[in-house]
């Protein structure tokens, strides 16, 4: 190490990085407990990338007409291709009931109904009676629920005196040889300072990688540093081949539009102005799950029915609807078409495109959020001291692909979940272990390292290379043969890491060093989806492969687990699927086709 950087020592009982929906949520709910928790977070809280969430938070509140939480737990299992585990999509499905409630009583300024109750409407693949009516189960605050929620759960979180670390970047875990996590290592953005936070619990709420690829819905701060933190540590990560593309991203500027559109009655049409999804999903139609509309639109495109010049892309209408419709319950997407596409939503269509928009792999977890190291005799084996949640993490309520406004729920949900586990296993003001591990030189040597670094590409440079090669090879249509030559790039990609050059090498303030940082934890994660993509020899939920069609359950019902060391060499092996449900409330739904 060329310089001796002095450390800030902190602890806590617990210790949350990120402080979007789930960080939040999980953070007061832990100080509300009386645990000394840390919120650390790289951007103001507000700006968390949660803000971005428009169309909804799903409950079956039945507002809107009969529902029933085991209608939606029927529909997130189809929704995942039955990949999703049913134990954790019982207890999701369930507690968001009352997950909604509280976010009522904590002031989310929902829509209301005549009556003065949440406003709930219709999103792509919930239904009532197990597939047979359509539900209105998606709570909406407008077109803006995510900017609602968000605030809402920063003002508890400073109503319980949760103690926040902003602008302060996570730099890695803190690990005991013997493969406890102690807690993180930190970087004040601010005036440059380092900091170690001992928890007893270490709770990663980063979001997810969407940055890996060119075009997505995503922040630029969506990194996925905590997955990059956990492949690190030799820990793995889990279905890292789905990732989700949202049908209607604005062509060029790839701005969310959100499915509350469709939900609202809007409806895409091809070239020839056909409605073609009532085609390819005759019952749903523009409201199928977000797999089966992507892959149609893509079909539609590829088969010569695109719009606009170039015929790539589609038309999303929303001109029928009555303006007060829009006004009330759609402004933000009117004013995000206005200014990205130049359209007015009252007169013409919005140009859309499938765009990256989630992941569903991450880090394993069970469904009281501990994070897991499988192994062949345990695959339920939990890493001590260490949570995820979030999109940071893979409960894995989403299986294979993740229905729209189950996201918003799956933070608020395994946030609560998170904070009442620490409740459970940590004791306020209990002593700390001694240091253990490298004790957190080795992150600091990894940022002394890009800090001073003597190569040659730019961080900006190499993100490009990364991101055009997941946008190349690893979009919605995949096969075998773009898939290896994905592998082959992409690895090509991982090795220039080594001739990276940061152009300030200043310790305060320094983005281009947080980028590369953030880059460092991209990178591995890109590998990780490609290498997995190539390695899933079948067709389930948003991994579509064209020389494997069908889904396979005998072979692949079942989750991967890959690892990336710092050579960018992975490793993958696999864990069951849990096909049981945790109580007797309910019945497990076993396999069968998946038609909307
Ligand atoms: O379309 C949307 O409003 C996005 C919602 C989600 O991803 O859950």
């Amino acid at each position: 190490m060329t310089q001796a950087y002095e450390i800030i020592d902190h602890e806590f009982d617990v210790v949350v990085v990120g402080a979007g929906g789930a960080g939040l949520r999980a953070g007061f709910g832990c100080a509300e407990k009386g645990l000394s928790t840390a919120i650390i977070s790289k951007v103001f809280p507000t700006r968390s990338h949660t803000v971005a969430a428009q169309g909804g938070i799903s409950a079956a509140l039945g507002n809107m007409g009969e529902d029933d939480w085991r209608f939606h737990f029927y529909d997130t299992i189809k929704g995942s291709d039955w990949l999703g585990d049913q134990d954790a999509i019982e207890y999701m499905c369930k507690e968001a009931i009352p997950a909604v409630v509280e976010l009522e009583h904590y002031g989310v300024p929902f829509s209301r109904t005549a009556e003065g109750k949440i406003y709930q409407r219709a999103f792509g693949g919930m239904t009532t009676h197990y597939g047979k009516g359509t539900a209105q189960r998606t709570c909406a605050a407008a077109d803006r629920t995510g900017h609602a929620m968000l605030h809402t759960l920063y003002t508890q979180a400073l109503k319980h005196n949760a103690e926040f670390f902003i602008e302060y970047f996570a730099i890695d875990l803190i690990m005991s040889d013997d493969g406890e996590c102690l807690g993180v290592m930190a970087w004040n953005l601010d005036d440059g300072t380092l900091h170690r936070f001992r928890g007893h619990e270490t709770i990663l709420a980063t979001g997810g990688y969407g940055r890996a690829y060119f075009s997505c819905t995503s922040a630029h701060t969506c990194t996925g540093d905590g997955g990059g933190m956990v492949l690190r540590a030799g820990l793995p990560l889990q279905d890292m081949e789905f990732t989700q593309f949202h049908p209607t991203g604005i062509y060029g500027a790839g701005c969310l539009i959100t499915e509350g559109v469709r939900g609202e009655g809007g409806y895409l049409t091809n070239s020839e102005g056909e409605r073609f999804m009532e085609r390819y999903a005759p019952s749903a139609k523009d409201l199928a799950s977000r797999d089966v509309v992507s892959r149609s639109m893509t079909v539609e495109i590829n088969e010569g029915r695109g719009v606009g010049e170039k015929k790539d892309h589609i038309h999303l209408h929303l001109e029928h609807l009555d303006s007060d419709i829009i006004h009330e319950r759609l402004p933000g997407i009117a004013e995000s078409a206005r200014i990205f596409a130049g359209v007015d939503v009252t007169k013409e269509p919005i140009p859309v495109l499938p765009t990256v928009h989630y992941n569903m792999g991450g880090i394993p977890t069970n469904f009281m959020t501990e994070a897991l190291n499988p192994t062949k005799k345990d695959p339920n084996k939990i890493v001590p001291g260490l949570m995820a949640i979030g999109e940071a993490a893979c409960v894995s309520v989403h299986g294979a692909n993740r229905l729209g406004s189950n996201s918003l729920l799956d933070l608020v949900v395994f946030g609560r979940a998170a904070a009442n586990r620490c409740a459970e296993v940590v004791k306020p003001g209990a002593p700390h272990k001694p240091a253990g591990g490298d004790n957190g030189t080795k992150a600091v040597e990894r940022l002394d390292h890009f800090r001073t670094s003597k190569g040659r590409t730019s961080t900006a440079k190499l993100r490009d290379d990364m991101q055009h090669v997941m946008q190349n090879h690893a979009p919605v249509f995949r096969t075998g043969k773009t898939l290896s030559k994905g592998v082959k790039e992409i690895d090509k990609v991982y090795k220039v890491r080594d001739d990276l050059v940061v152009s300030d090498r200043s310790m305060i303030f320094n983005t281009d060093l947080v980028e590369t940082l953030e880059l460092d934890n991209l990178l591995p994660q890109a590998v990780a989806s490609m290498h997995a993509a190539d390695n899933r020899e079948e067709s389930r939920g948003a991994h579509a492969r064209e020389d494997f069609p069908d889904r396979d359950d005998e072979k692949w019902m079942k989750h991967t687990l890959i690892w990336c060391n710092d050579k960018g060499k992975t490793k993958i092996d696999y864990r069951p699927v849990t096909l049981t449900t945790l109580t007797d409330e309910v019945e497990a739904v076993p396999p069968k086709a998946r038609v909307y």
